[in-house]
């Protein structure tokens, strides 16, 4: 059997048709979307198809999206592209890397820092994010869905509180894209960021939405491309794989593919409450994405069950992929209330579109037995 693939928040495999339209791009369509000549020309035509493709997702208008080298460039964006010397930025303590390592550099500015923490849920209260204004807040940022448990965040409730108050407002939808519909209007959001890797296009592109009249400063300083907003020659055949695979996952939302998904979570979270004692689903009570399952399983290190699944040809994660290198817990299930040691029990399981019903057979199939055994010797290397 090919392995199975459940770490869907890492990365996803890219659809077929966003492999046939980048190599398109690769071989006799390749261009510089700058130059003026045919080819240029047509180049352009590709990227601008695909900005309105991006843009449809969000139900933005494709003037109000850049491209990015990724979902990290995107928040770094919006943070140091907003935020300058006596300012006050909020945030969340569940938020990625991607947010997080911009605080440090942001107070050297000095931009100041509120962090807010979630309930045990997972979810922020909108109310602690409107005490946390202050005279001097110019951002909030407030991830749609967190990458670890998949927790939906009230982001409508805190786009209003940003219209009343006159704050900016960033939302990091990375993890939300293709999975639930996304409406920047109805979000209150000015800035939302993207990555095509999470929604089956490639790895390196990703997009931010900048609502019009918006004053974000570029990151990246050079050429005049994308209106002067990210410089840089735009990455053709990234920016064309993302807009198809913006299209799939739009389709994703009606064709009964987010469905399915939802239904096969469903199906593992039952069986495995069923059959395993001192199991906690972290987020459990609280709205998720379909895809994502956040289990702490009592006297199970996550890196031996992951080693012992990994054996039998099954990939699921520890939390976030960006912080697998390190030996600390995860800091979202630790702002959630988990001690360090139920941090360390705790495994993610990310399904995605191009699992079947017979792996999620499978994997129900030794899930439980496997559980046991590194309960009985979670040094044990045969399972
Ligand atoms: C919530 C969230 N934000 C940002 C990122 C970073 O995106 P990228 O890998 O495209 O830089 C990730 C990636 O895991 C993520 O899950």
């Amino acid at each position: 059997m090919r392995g199975i693939y459940f770490d869907n928040n890492a990365t996803t495999r890219p659809l077929p048709e966003v492999l046939d339209v980048m190599t398109a791009c690769l071989t006799d369509g390749f261009g510089n979307a700058s130059a003026v000549y045919r080819r240029g020309r047509e180049a352009r035509e590709r990227i601008e198809a695909a900005r309105a493709s991006v843009a449809r997702l969000l139900g933005a208008s494709p003037s109000e999206i850049i491209f990015t080298s990724g979902g990290t460039e995107s928040d770094n964006t919006a943070l140091f592209g907003l935020c300058g010397p006596g300012d006050h930025l909020v945030t969340t303590a569940i938020e990625h890397d991607a947010i997080l390592s911009c605080l440090r550099p942001l107070a050297e500015r000095p931009v100041s820092v509120t962090l807010v923490r979630p309930a045990p849920s997972g979810r922020i209260d909108p109310e602690d994010v409107r005490r946390a204004l202050t005279p001097q807040t110019r951002l909030i940022s407030v991830m749609t869905a967190n990458n670890e448990t998949g927790v939906l965040q009230p982001i409508e409730d805190i786009g209003r509180i940003a219209a009343e108050t006159g704050v900016w407002f960033h939302t990091d939808a990375v993890q939300a894209a293709g999975k639930i519909a996304i409406d920047v209007g109805r979000m209150g959001c000015h800035l939302l960021s993207l990555s095509a890797h999470k929604i089956h296009g490639p790895q390196g592109i990703g997009a931010l939405y900048i609502k019009r009249g918006s004053p974000v400063r570029p990151l990246v300083l050079g050429g005049h491309q994308e209106r002067g907003r990210r410089a840089g020659t735009e990455n053709l055949a990234g920016i064309v794989g993302f807009g198809r695979a913006a299209d799939a996952a739009r389709d994703g939302l009606s064709d009964g593919a987010v469905a399915r998904i939802a239904e096969w979570r469903l199906r593992v979270e039952r069986e495995l409450c069923a059959h395993i004692d001192g199991l906690v689903i972290n987020g459990g009570d609280v709205p998720r994405v379909c895809n994502t399952l956040n289990l702490t399983i009592d006297g199970v290190p996550a890196d031996a069950l992951m080693a012992a699944l990994d054996r039998r040809g099954i990939s699921i994660s520890a939390g976030s992929a960006c912080r697998s290198g390190s030996k600390a817990p995860s800091h979202v299930l630790r702002a959630m209330g988990l001690s360090p040691r139920q941090a360390r029990c705790s495994v993610r399981i990310s399904l995605g579109k191009l699992n079947s019903g017979e792996e999620i057979d499978y994997f129900l199939s030794i899930f439980a037995e496997t559980v046991r055994c590194l309960r009985k010797d979670p040094r044990s290397t045969t399972i």
